[in-house]
């Protein structure tokens, strides 16, 4: 089975999770993407719910398949947001940003009730950082914020390389909210809580991709089947096919 299939097993599972009434966020890359299309053929038989998404190809694609959308201003909390994720780890710490929707993702993720992470299970790594970590900046004082971002990474117990994101195209990759992206190749954080919380001290930091508990469930799909990892219970609560 290739890894977009995986990705579609994933997401149809956490289709399951949603219910008749549900106010939802969605999330952003190939993954979440599998989720918004088969919500829509959900829709489109008679299911009535309401999205965030959280980034403009989302709203895009929701709004391709008919979902109906909202904002986080027009009502105060979402039931469930389902996204993708870069790595998770077995404490259900993420990295998230790899498709540059860290930000919105964030935001959206802390609105909701609950957060259910769907992902092909290469993604499930035992210490985040081999994917590089998405910090989202201003692009104003760029090379103030890396000093910066430099020395927390010291302080947090991590160095490596911090490259400014690139389109497809060759320019500077610019986020949905006009920000630039530094990609940092840490290898291994192996105190993630501590790092998130010396980043978010930074005042040229945006946001940065460690999502520190904010999944409540984690659905991996792999070849022996789906595996279904509840936060606080690191065993295996569900295995199937
Ligand atoms: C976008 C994200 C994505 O969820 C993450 O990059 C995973 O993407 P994919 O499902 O395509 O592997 O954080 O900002």
């Amino acid at each position: 089975m290739n890894m977009d299939e995986l990705k579609r097993q994933a997401a149809a599972r956490a289709i399951e999770q949603v219910d008749n009434g549900m106010r939802l966020g969605l999330g952003t890359g190939s993954t979440a993407k599998h989720f918004v299309e088969l919500l829509g053929e959900r829709v489109r038989a008679g299911l009535d719910v309401v999205g965030v998404p959280t980034s403009e190809v989302t709203r895009a694609d929701a709004l391709r398949c008919g979902i109906r959308l909202t904002t986080l201003d027009d009502i105060d909390r979402l039931d469930l947001v389902v996204d993708g994720a870069d790595e998770i780890d077995p404490t259900l710490n993420a990295i998230k940003g790899g498709g540059g929707a860290l930000l919105r993702e964030k935001i959206v993720a802390a609105a909701s009730d609950r957060m259910i992470v769907i992902a092909d299970d290469s993604k499930w790594v035992a210490t985040l950082g081999r994917f590089p970590l998405p910090v989202e900046v201003i692009p104003f004082g760029l090379a103030a914020t890396q000093r910066a971002m430099a020395r927390a990474f010291a302080e947090g117990g991590v160095s490596g390389q911090m490259v400014v994101r690139k389109a497809k195209d060759g320019h500077v990759f610019v986020t949905d909210g006009g920000h630039w992206i530094v990609d940092a190749h840490l290898e291994r954080i192996t105190d993630a809580p501590r790092l998130a919380g010396l980043l978010n001290a930074i005042p040229g930091v945006v946001e940065h991709g460690l999502f520190i508990g904010l999944a409540s469930t984690v659905i991996l799909a792999g070849s022996q089947g789906i595996r279904v990892v509840e936060r606080g219970n690191t065993a295996i609560l569900g295995e199937t096919e």
